[in-house]
């Protein structure tokens, strides 16, 4: 695998920066790093001391049964008590926990204390309805406040989570309601995106119809100034303010297992089946708050703002369990970057001030393409933190977040991990890490990160592995334990963990990404398996095969150009196109929509059968096709090459 920046520029961080960090310098850092490695059941020991047990842990890690590993075997624990009850026995009932921002301008504000209220009042009426410990619980919502109420209401009373992220479609939301059996949807009647009201109550009519495991949905009134159609079916759906209306403000945290389930968050594989990634409680709790704490170098005066929803894993660990858990003040925001305009970011940030930016690449991407006049005229200078996170960043828009937003005095964390790894795993520490524009840079504290080859050799550019077991792994597959071995475990014969990225290690030792060594594409920083929209395409009466490929995109980086090929005689035409799109709308959601969608009569294959991805990249990348003799039909990719170039 071949890198293809050259970026060599170093951006140390300021030396007031460094002064004020938590881990002020490289060798603060990397005595740190080596003490978390040599001895890492002390290291994770001590950073659990912070936070409240109701029970302590007999052992920090069992690795008996890896790769079913146990973090803090033995403890009991509440991440909402730690998250809410915690901070607010140390004083910060008054602080602000969250800044609230409707798209349409609407604000709320909580404090810790209204946040805790809320909390138990919502897990009261969840108790009411009959909702214990272990059920699965559904949430599909827009970026409103009962969305980290919901999630910590679930958390409280030991329920497990299945945030879907409120751009699904109907046929998403069974797929996964019924692969974890849920049994309640927390859902609102709509939720807004570029001043239009997304009707969410009737997407999870559509996608629970059949589910007969669903008995309960609860319906949060976001439709009050602009009132959606929204009707309710009886016995089963209730509203969220009324439940809430007469239970007490009073809910005692239950006292979890440390292996107890946290939460289940749907994710992208290389199969058509998306796999419901498990977090447990103990070690997600210790992994977020540090992760958290040192990554953001969180201060108590810090306002703290992360754009990304809480329907992904970024918003689970870095909106609600890692950020609380600080006890810092953080602004959340319903809506889209560009509503009313392309300023409304920096609006957001002057106006609350914000001291910590944490955004995707593709909308740094996306606000150099509007220009830099949004952002001139707004006053920045509460930042201090820029942070990246979902997508490699190009080393242009690296720069421009340096210059334009960080005025060349911010540090940038470009944060890779995943869904799985539950927090950060490669990243700059913001007052030790020179940064390089693109580079993920060093590995967080107890990680111990390696490339290699399919072999298991060590390597300078290769596929990365994480050596040792960390405290936010994944604890598996809803209900695939064999899949989980599988994809993550098998590929160096069950010693590392295999994220499916690649990597190359620099002469500073830093690991740069190079992106999905899988069929997984990353889509303005969504996950999506090629597989997926394949399925799709092939339920359709006339397709008779298709290969979905992933290519860069300026904006999104990276698009989806699906190829297609009809039964014969059938007419492949725009009315085809049309009726394959608004297929992927209604079984995955409009965010997955592929860039373009070719039809032709073969798809190049190997004399094996094999499809040659690697040729359909080059075709969709307009590039010299590399060597096609080993095509069975070489005269498929001269007719695809035709109908990329015309269409
Ligand atoms: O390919 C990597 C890419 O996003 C994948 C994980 O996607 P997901 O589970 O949806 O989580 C996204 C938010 C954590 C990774 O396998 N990725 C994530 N962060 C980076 C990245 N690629 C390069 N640089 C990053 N900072």
């Amino acid at each position: 695998m071949e890198s293809v920046s050259h970026e060599n520029r170093l951006f140390p961080p300021t030396s007031e920066f460094v002064e004020n960090a938590h881990i002020s310098g490289m060798d603060a850092y990397k005595a740190m790093y080596v003490k978390s490695l040599e001895d890492p059941e002390g290291f994770w020991a001590e950073a659990a001391q912070d936070l409240h047990w109701f029970k302590p842990w007999d052992s920090v890690l069992d690795a008996s049964n890896a790769p079913f590993y146990k973090w803090y075997d033995g403890s009991r624990t509440n991440l909402s008590y730690n998250c809410l009850d915690r901070n607010i026995e140390a004083g910060l009932g008054n602080k602000v926990a969250i800044h609230w921002e409707g798209e349409p301008g609407d604000t709320r504000e909580l404090t810790y204390k209204q946040l805790h209220l809320e909390v138990c009042r919502f897990a009261n009426a969840l108790k009411a309805r009959g909702l214990q410990k272990g059920d699965r619980v559904a949430i599909y919502l827009p970026m409103i406040p009962e969305l980290a109420i919901a999630v910590l209401a679930c958390a409280r009373i030991g329920a497990v989570h299945s945030v879907i992220f409120a751009g699904f479609s109907a046929d998403s939301i069974r797929d996964r309601v019924l692969d974890s059996e849920t049994c309640m949807v927390i859902t609102g009647d709509g939720g807004y995106r570029r001043g239009k009201m997304l009707e969410l109550k009737k997407i999870v009519d559509e996608g629970v119809a059949s589910c007969a495991c669903v008995k309960d949905v609860i319906v949060v009134k976001r439709g009050d100034e602009h009132p959606v159609d929204c009707p309710m079916q009886d016995g089963r759906d209730s509203w969220y303010h009324e439940l809430v209306a007469d239970v007490s403000d009073d809910c005692t945290a239950e006292e979890m297992e440390a292996e107890d389930l946290l939460f289940l968050l749907y994710t992208s594989g290389t199969t058509g089946k998306p796999k419901g990634i498990m977090h447990t409680t103990a070690g997600y709790q210790v992994f977020s708050y540090l992760t958290s704490k040192y990554v953001f170098d969180l201060k108590a005066d810090d306002v703290y703002w992360c754009t990304a929803d809480v329907g992904w894993i970024t918003g689970h660990t870095y909106i609600v369990y890692g950020i609380l858990q600080n006890g810092v003040t953080q602004v959340m925001y319903e809506g889209a970057p560009n509503h009313p305009d392309e300023g409304r970011f920096w609006e957001i940030i002057e106006k609350y001030k914000v001291s910590i930016f944490y955004t995707a690449p593709t909308a740094i991407r996306a606000f150099m393409k509007w220009g830099d006049k949004w952002v001139t005229g707004r006053d920045l200078s509460s930042l201090r933190l820029l942070g990246t996170v979902g997508e490699p960043i190009n080393p242009e828009a690296w720069i421009w977040y340096h210059k334009m937003i960080g005025a060349e005095r911010c540090p940038i964390v470009d944060t890779w991990w995943q869904t799985e790894t539950g927090g950060h795993m490669l990243t700059p520490m913001p007052g030790a890490t020179p940064t390089k524009p693109g580079c993920a840079t060093t590995p967080f504290f107890g990680i111990e990160p390696a490339i290699l080859t399919d072999d298991g050799k060590e390597v300078e550019a290769g596929i990365l592995a994480i050596k040792k077991p960390w405290p936010g792994m994944l604890r598996g597959i809803y209900g695939d334990p064999q899949r989980f071995k599988d994809t993550y475990w098998c590929k160096w014969g069950g010693k590392y963990y295999f994220p499916g990225d690649g990597a190359r290690r620099d002469e500073h030792d830093y690991i740069w990404i190079l992106g999905r060594v899988d069929d997984v594409v990353n889509v303005s920083g969504h996950r999506i398996g090629t597989a997926e929209l394949e399925s799709v395409f092939v339920e359709h009466k006339d397709v008779a095969e298709s290969a979905v490929v992933g290519v860069p995109h300026e904006i999104k980086g990276q698009g989806l150009i699906a190829f297609v090929t009809v039964i014969e005689g059938r007419d492949h035409d725009d009315h085809l196109r049309k009726e394959l799109i608004a297929m992927i709308d209604k079984s995955i959601g409009k965010f997955a929509r592929p860039e373009r969608i070719l039809f032709s009569s073969d798809l190049p294959k190997t004399r094996s059968g094999k499809i040659m991805r690697r040729i359909l990249r080059d075709i969709a990348e307009g590039k010299e096709l590399g060597n096609t003799t080993t095509l069975a039909d070489p005269g498929v990719v001269e007719e695809l090459q035709e109908q990329f170039l015309k269409s």
